[in-house]
């Protein structure tokens, strides 16, 4: 449900960069990609370019016509947020 989503800066996106535990965020929702890895068409190595990070600008170009709001439904973890200011 909604209130199990996170609220996640690119900071604790980024640790999430490896093959055994990827991460990445398209338009605004982040996915843990973990399990589809083996199942994209375009390979693992294309999706390994984006592990941690935001890959909407590389996902709109190599496929905008896919829905992968719809396909990645179940891998939703959370909501790209900016990085929260540094306590001063
Ligand atoms: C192909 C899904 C992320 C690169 C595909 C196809 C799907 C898909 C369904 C087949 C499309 C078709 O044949 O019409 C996804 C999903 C993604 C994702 C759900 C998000 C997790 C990415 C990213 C990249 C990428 C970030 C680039 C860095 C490619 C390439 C192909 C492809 C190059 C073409 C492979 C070929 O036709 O030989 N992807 N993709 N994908 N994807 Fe992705």
């Amino acid at each position: 449900g909604v209130d199990t989503l996170m609220r996640i800066p690119p900071s604790v996106l980024k640790r999430h960069n490896k093959r055994d535990d990827i991460w990445m965020a398209l338009y605004g929702k982040v996915y843990n990609v973990t399990a589809y890895m083996p199942y994209h068409p375009g390979g693992e190595k294309e999706l390994m370019r984006v592990a941690g990070r935001d890959g909407t600008k590389l996902f709109a170009a190599t496929h905008g016509w896919v829905n992968a709001e719809f396909m990645l439904d179940n891998c939703m973890v959370g909501f790209m947020v900016p990085e929260p200011e540094p306590d001063s």
